[in-house]
């Protein structure tokens, strides 16, 4: 039988917009205790007002997952707020319009693999001390398709996804006897704010094909309901029309 999501202690960081925010509201509505991160306070605030209305409240935190400190703040608020943290959802990601190799400079590698991969690091690694001491956890981190299906949207942007991997699979192996399963998603294309930063406007045909972010809210719900002996290693959600 599927688990509760109710009362489960949820973040989700990259939650200000897209998939992440999507995640934050379904996972609310599903009775988890969600706090929502992610740098811009303003789209935040927002977010909690629009799910205090709707009956869902959450809770949220401004934080920079490049920043080692913030990274850590946000795990320690939560755990001293609820005493435990069940689920961490790594929704954060950014892509630049100079992502061809003729226009990537160094400079741009850094800051993808800084914010995809290494802030996934960050928050893994700050989160595990309370998911041991629970002894179980789940961390869900939101890849690409791209890994599956190389495409254009640059190298840096398919490296740090292709990383989020090793770095989910090699948690799994690592801290499963302490209970700890992760899960990446790999999604298609969806409509959301990343896709402003494309070189080429999506046509929109296309993105009339594309997923929506409550898509992968749905995919998040579902491996986080599964009772702890079952663990998705990975998931792929692409749109069925594209
Ligand atoms: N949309 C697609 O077609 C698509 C397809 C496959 C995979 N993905 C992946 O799905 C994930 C979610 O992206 P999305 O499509 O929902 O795009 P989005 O709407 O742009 O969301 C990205 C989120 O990441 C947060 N973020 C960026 N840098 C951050 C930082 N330094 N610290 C904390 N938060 C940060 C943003 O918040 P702030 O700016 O407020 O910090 C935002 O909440 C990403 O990993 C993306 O690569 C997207």
């Amino acid at each position: 039988m599927a688990e509760s999501l109710k009362n489960k202690v949820a973040i989700v960081v990259g939650a200000s917009s897209g998939m992440g925010r999507a995640t934050a509201a379904l996972l609310a509505a599903r009775g988890a205790l969600v706090t929502a991160a992610a740098r811009r306070g303003d789209r935040l605030e927002q977010l909690q007002q629009e799910l205090e209305t709707a009956g869902t409240p959450i809770a949220v935190q401004t934080a920079d997952v490049t920043e080692e400190a913030s990274v850590a703040s946000l795990m320690e608020s939560v755990l001293s707020r609820e005493g435990r943290i069940d689920l961490v959802v790594y929704a954060t990601g950014t892509n630049l319009p100079e992502r061809s190799l003729e226009v990537l400079s160094p400079a741009g590698w850094s800051r993808l693999l800084e914010t995809n991969l290494t802030g996934a690091f960050l928050c893994t690694r700050a989160v595990l001390p309370a998911m041991r001491a629970a002894g179980g956890g789940l961390i869900i981190y939101l890849s690409s398709a791209a890994v599956q299906m190389p495409d254009v949207s640059g190298v840096a942007y398919q490296a740090s996804k292709h990383g989020l991997s090793g770095l989910a699979h090699g948690t799994r192996i690592e801290e499963r006897s302490a209970g700890i399963r992760t899960c990446v998603i790999f999604p298609g294309l969806c409509d959301t704010e990343i896709l402003h930063q494309r070189p080429v406007p999506t046509p929109t045909d296309v993105l009339a094909r594309s997923l929506d972010p409550e898509d992968v809210a749905e995919a998040v719900a579902f491996v986080a309901s599964l009772h702890p002996r079952a663990v998705v290693p990975e998931l792929q959600l692409l749109p069925s029309q594209l």
